[in-house]
């Protein structure tokens, strides 16, 4: 009998689950009718489409503002599996959520523009925005004023001025970052085994090369080690021999957010997988086939040394936009700040009173990551929708005190003593917002070999796990977080596909 009730629950949870899902897709693809945007509404403008810009704009009531989106990327990217699909374990489009989608759901339709704000003029209020896609119109440049601004377009790739990095090595930060080096590494194996190639090129085409031991260089690596164990090898035997993955870091270790347990078992894992690690190796240099890197000898002394490579990935940090540069330049309180502009703890631009700032442009305190950018964002909803409703219930509280005033007889100024009271408790209420404040939730990064670690917060403290447990945590965390269910259902049938005809070896 219990295994009979156990069936019935199972099949009408399946069921819901269907049906929810079901839902979720009708509705998505089935948008209600907008509202037009209001000119005489105070004009927002948010700059981005990354995680700040995103979950500020999921939680906004668009209907309070005329609110203006501007990005060179019409479509959301969810960073985190971002290193997957340079090995093709998922394809790119799985984890981009186009903007159009989400915007045509908001109660107020917004303006979008895909563009690239080139400069922000303080004294002015104006953005001037460029079009830097393929095809142009007639019109390419043009200016937006603003009564408001968010910015929140995050960071570019940190070269340190190095020579050659820009010309020689691949980032890996955008889309195109990732198809460049799936590209790449195909490249690299199909010329290593061209006729007649020398031993010691072979061996050069098949180095891939990593530079920083940041979860960006971590988990791109692990990836591709994976790659060549799962499908590389078994496609290309000849490179069995000589393909290798090095990952170059300047500190005494990788992962350095991390507990010291969880970067010992990263450095242990890696070794298994082969996967060498130098750490206190500086890259100085960068030409189209060797990087020189200087690091401390037998004897202590420093050296600098050669490293012939095939692929380069360079993922040492983050620098601040110009865009970002330029607007720090216009504000005397900004001239301090290096690393972006510096924020107060409700994340407005310190010197400004009409701009905001989230994500990997701001300066607050925090680590530049996904987690503090979107609960920055969300933050900045919950502020606006706030500071919406505080404007409206003043200007009611002004006219009701005109009406006080004017009021024919006691008993109607007493009618409207009362509503002002009423009106006085929901601004009290309304106005109770407090500063920022950022929840770690943990972290979390893939190593390889079907294993992760993480170190998570709890309300008794921090605990730190690794392996292959922590490895579905983290693919469910990361499914979780997605940005819809489209997106969670490409993500799933990616994996499945990968791990049923192996990944995709052809160079497109
Ligand atoms: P972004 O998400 O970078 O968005 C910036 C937006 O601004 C983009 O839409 C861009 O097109 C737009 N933009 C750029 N220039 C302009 C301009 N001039 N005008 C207008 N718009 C502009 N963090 C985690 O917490 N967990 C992870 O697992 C994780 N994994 C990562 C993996 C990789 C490979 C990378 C690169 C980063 C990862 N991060 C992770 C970090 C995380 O992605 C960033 O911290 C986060 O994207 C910052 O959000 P943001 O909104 O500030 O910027
Ligand atoms: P990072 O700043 O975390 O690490 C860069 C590394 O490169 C540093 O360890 C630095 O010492 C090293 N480096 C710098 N110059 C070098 C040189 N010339 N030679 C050798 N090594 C050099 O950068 P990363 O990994 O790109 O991450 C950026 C941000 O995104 C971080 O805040 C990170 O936490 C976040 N992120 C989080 C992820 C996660 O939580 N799973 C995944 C990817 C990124």
């Amino acid at each position: 009998k219990f295994f009979k009730w156990l069936w019935r629950a199972t099949y009408l949870s399946a069921i819901g689950g269907l049906i929810y899902v079901g839902y979720g897709i009708f509705e998505m693809r089935h948008p209600p009718d907008q509202v037009d945007p209001d000119p005489s509404k105070k004009t927002l403008v948010i700059l981005g489409t990354g995680w700040g810009s995103v979950s500020l704009l999921k939680k906004l009531d668009t209907e309070n503002y005329n609110v203006v989106v501007i990005s060179p990327r019409n479509y959301f990217l969810f960073t985190p599996l971002l290193p997957s699909c340079t090995t093709g374990t998922i394809e790119h489009r799985s984890i981009m959520e186009p903007v159009r989608n989400f915007l045509r759901h908001k109660k107020a339709a917004v303006k979008f523009y895909e563009a690239e704000a080139t400069k922000i003029d303080y004294e002015k209020k104006v953005v001037y925005i460029n079009d830097e896609s393929e095809i142009k119109g007639d019109v390419t440049s043009t200016e937006v004023p603003f009564d408001m601004l968010v910015v929140g377009v995050g960071a570019e790739n940190a070269t340190f001025g190095i020579p050659g990095v820009r010309e020689h090595a691949l980032f890996l930060k955008e889309v195109n970052d990732a198809q460049a080096i799936r590209k790449r590494i195909m490249d690299c194996c199909e010329t290593a085994t061209f006729k007649n190639q020398d031993p010691e090129e072979i061996k050069r085409l098949l180095h891939m090369v990593v530079v920083g031991g940041g979860p960006t260089g971590v988990e791109f690596a692990g990836e591709l080690q994976d790659f060549f164990n799962n499908d590389l090898k078994k496609w290309i035997p000849d490179i069995t021999d000589n393909f290798h993955v090095t990952l170059v870091e300047a500190l005494p270790n990788v992962l350095p957010m991390f507990s010291k347990q969880l970067i010992d078992y990263t450095e242990k894992t890696f070794k298994e997988e082969t996967i060498t690690i130098r750490t206190k190796t500086m890259v100085k240099n960068v030409t189209d086939k060797y990087i020189e890197a200087e690091s401390a000898g037998p004897d202590g002394k420093k050296q600098l040394e050669k490293i012939p490579y095939g692929l380069l990935v360079w993922a040492t940090g983050n620098a601040v936009r110009p865009v970002v540069k330029d607007l720090m330049s216009q504000i005397p309180a900004q001239k301090d700040s290096r690393r972006g502009l510096a924020v107060n703890e409700y994340l407005v631009v310190k010197g400004t009173e009409n701009i905001w700032a989230v994500g990997d442009c701001a300066v607050a305190n925090y680590a530049p990551t996904a987690q503090v950018a979107s609960q920055e964002g969300a933050f900045l909803a919950r502020l606006f929708n706030q500071m919406a409703k505080t404007e409206a219930l003043e200007s009611r509280l002004k006219e009701l005190s005109e009406a006080q005033e004017t009021a024919p007889n006691k008993q109607a100024r007493d009618e409207v003593f009362t509503n002002i009271k009423e009106l006085q408790r929901q601004l009290r209420r309304v106005k109770q917002i407090g500063p920022f404040e950022y929840s770690h939730q943990g972290s979390l990064a893939y190593i390889g070999s079907e294993k992760a670690v993480a170190d998570i917060s709890w309300l008794t403290g921090n605990f730190a796990t690794g392996g292959t447990l922590t490895y579905f945590f983290w693919r469910s965390a990361y499914l979780s977080m997605c940005f819809s269910t489209r997106n969670r259902i490409l993500v799933i049938m990616d994996w499945v596909k990968a791990k049923l005809f192996g990944r995709d070896v052809s160079r497109e």
